[in-house]
């Protein structure tokens, strides 16, 4: 039985890794920074990031580890942190992480920069932390979720006029298919960077968006805003998408009649 600790594993993408990783047989823990109740066949450690405290014994003995665990800008730390803990626990995981399509082609150039989109430039560091530990790894690099764009439309169509970045796209994928991927890259041998797994269409986000008010019977007009700096050039350059890589099956559309209610 294989013993796989989970990082992350609350997380929306970690909510569908576990529960594909428990039915495969496999011993699942899942670290997190408060306690949870069990019950999914998964157990739960709890640890402190910032300190390290908990972490080197949530690692334990753990043959795969599955780091899901992140934000949008403390990626590098918390990678540091985790490598520290397997050494600090003696063990010889092998490590499979989840990064972002285009990580190296978002550059950060500003404060502005690193407040409104320092993301990517956060996963990056993430990644050169792993690679460079000595612990036998793979990574996969994924495009934006359905999930993190719907978490957006929600949000934006709050506002009586929803404003839309200019000339921003995704090629957003369904969390569940990476989660897939995730979990066969845990069962096999370390791969180090293996090829991104993009969506199957690339879509404007402001198109994203009205697909998202007419999936909710909402009339509220959208603007095109204009976001400073070189990491939103970026975005709107293409730096975020990988459509060689359109290996994603479920739409936006798709996804957006499965999660969506007309009111
Ligand atoms: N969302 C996307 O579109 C997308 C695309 C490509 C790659 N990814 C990557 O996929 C991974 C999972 O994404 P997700 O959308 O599932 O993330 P999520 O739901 O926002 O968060 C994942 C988990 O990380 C832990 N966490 C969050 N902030 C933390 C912090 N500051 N310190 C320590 N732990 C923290 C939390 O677990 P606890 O509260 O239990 O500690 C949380 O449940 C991330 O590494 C992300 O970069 C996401």
């Amino acid at each position: 039985m294989a013993r796989i600790l989970v990082t992350g594993g609350t997380g929306h993408l970690g909510r569908l890794v576990v529960p594909r990783l428990v039915r495969t047989g496999a011993d699942v823990r899942v670290v997190s920074r408060s306690p949870h109740a069990e019950g999914d066949g998964a157990r739960y450690v709890v640890a402190d990031w910032a300190t390290g405290e908990g972490l080197a014994q949530a690692v334990g003995d753990a043959e795969v580890v599955v780091h899901l665990a992140g934000d949008q800008l403390h990626n590098e730390p918390m990678a540091t942190a985790l490598v520290r803990a397997v050494r600090d626990a003696g063990a010889e995981p092998h490590l499979v992480n989840i990064s972002v399509v285009g990580a190296e082609k978002v550059p950060v150039r500003s404060g502005f920069d690193r407040r409104a989109l320092g993301y990517m430039e956060s996963k990056l560091a993430q990644e050169r932390v792993l690679e460079e530990s000595g612990i036998p790894w793979s990574n996969l690099r994924a495009s934006q979720f359905h999930e993190l764009v719907l978490i957006a439309a929600r949000a934006l169509a709050k506002l009586p006029v929803v404003p839309t970045p200019s000339g921003w796209r995704a090629q957003p994928i369904a969390a569940d298919e990476v989660a897939a991927r995730l979990v066969e890259l845990a069962l096999g041998d370390p791969q180090g960077r293996v090829p991104d797994v993009a969506g199957p269409e690339v879509l404007t986000f402001r198109g994203m968006v009205r697909d998202y008010l007419d999936a909710v019977g909402s009339r509220r007009p959208t603007m095109p805003v204009r976001v400073p700096g070189a990491a939103s050039r970026a975005y709107a350059a293409g730096g975020n998408l990988a459509p060689d890589r359109a290996v994603g099956k479920q739409t936006w559309g798709e996804f957006l009649a499965e999660h969506v209610e007309h009111r």
